[in-house]
């Protein structure tokens, strides 16, 4: 390939998106969720019904279906069959079916053949979970972003948080936006419930027979755990520079 691939792998909520754009614009480079990719034929197989458990019909599937990543400069515009799907995809129904039908081995192999096209000329930052491991293990930069489960999930929390509720209706007396209306008790429960989600994503990534999530032997650890957002990004860019 004419340029290099930079491979950012790591369990959810580690912030791997928000530095797979950084890096993206900081160096030039288009930047790929590889994610986006299994939550897309995920959500056409809820919207038809199908079995997360059945590796055949899905595959079936899968031959059907045309999955368009547009790199943009937060992300990606994520096109299912011609469709924008971009934030549908990121709901909690789609996130969890995601995770089932990504441990079918057939499967990954489709989307990792996909997925090698996709940076075939270089010059993208691919994340996921297998990239280091098995799209590129010949990436000239892996990085491996960890953080430990309860800080992930107390930042999926928040990151959550927000959308919810800004979807609350609007006051149509005063046309102030209503208070928040969640209450101590239920946000303790709704960030357990995240957590769960999280831990159980988590575990099935790590344990499938097919490509676990782990890191490549020659990855880059970076564990964001006690660490600030811009140190996360410094230190990625040094790694970045010294690896091309
Ligand atoms: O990264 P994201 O949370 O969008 O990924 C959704 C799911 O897709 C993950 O929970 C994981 O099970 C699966 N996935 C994968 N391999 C990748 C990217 C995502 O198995 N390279």
């Amino acid at each position: 390939r004419q340029r290099p691939v930079i491979a950012i792998d790591g369990p959810a909520g580690a912030g791997k998106s928000t530095l797979a754009a950084h890096l993206a614009r900081r160096f030039g480079f288009l930047n790929l969720e590889t994610g986006a990719m299994y939550r897309a034929l995920a959500l056409k197989a809820i919207d038809n019904d199908y079995d997360f458990d059945e590796e055949a019909p899905l595959m079936d599937l899968a031959a059907h279906t045309r999955i368009t990543l547009e790199p943009q400069l937060e992300g990606n515009r994520v096109l299912l069959d011609g469709r924008d799907v971009s934030r549908r995809i990121r709901e909690t129904d789609v996130t969890n079916a995601a995770s089932k039908v990504s441990v079918h081995p057939q499967l990954r192999a489709w989307m990792v053949h996909q997925q090698r096209l996709l940076g075939q000329a270089g010059g993208v930052v691919m994340e996921g979970r297998d990239i280091g491991t098995a799209v590129f293990p010949d990436a000239e930069v892996k990085i491996f972003l960890d953080a430990a489960p309860e800080v992930r999930g107390n930042r999926r929390y928040r990151q959550a948080a927000p959308t919810s509720n800004s979807a609350e209706p609007t006051d149509s007396q005063n046309g102030r936006q209503s208070p928040d209306p969640v209450t101590a008790e239920q946000q303790r429960v709704n960030e357990e419930a995240v957590l769960r989600e999280l831990k159980d994503r988590d575990y099935r990534d790590r344990n499938r027979a097919e490509s676990p999530l782990r890191p490549a032997t020659d990855a880059v650890i970076l564990d964001s755990t006690s660490m600030t957002l811009a140190e996360v990004l410094q230190q990625a860019e040094e790694i970045v520079r010294t690896h091309l």
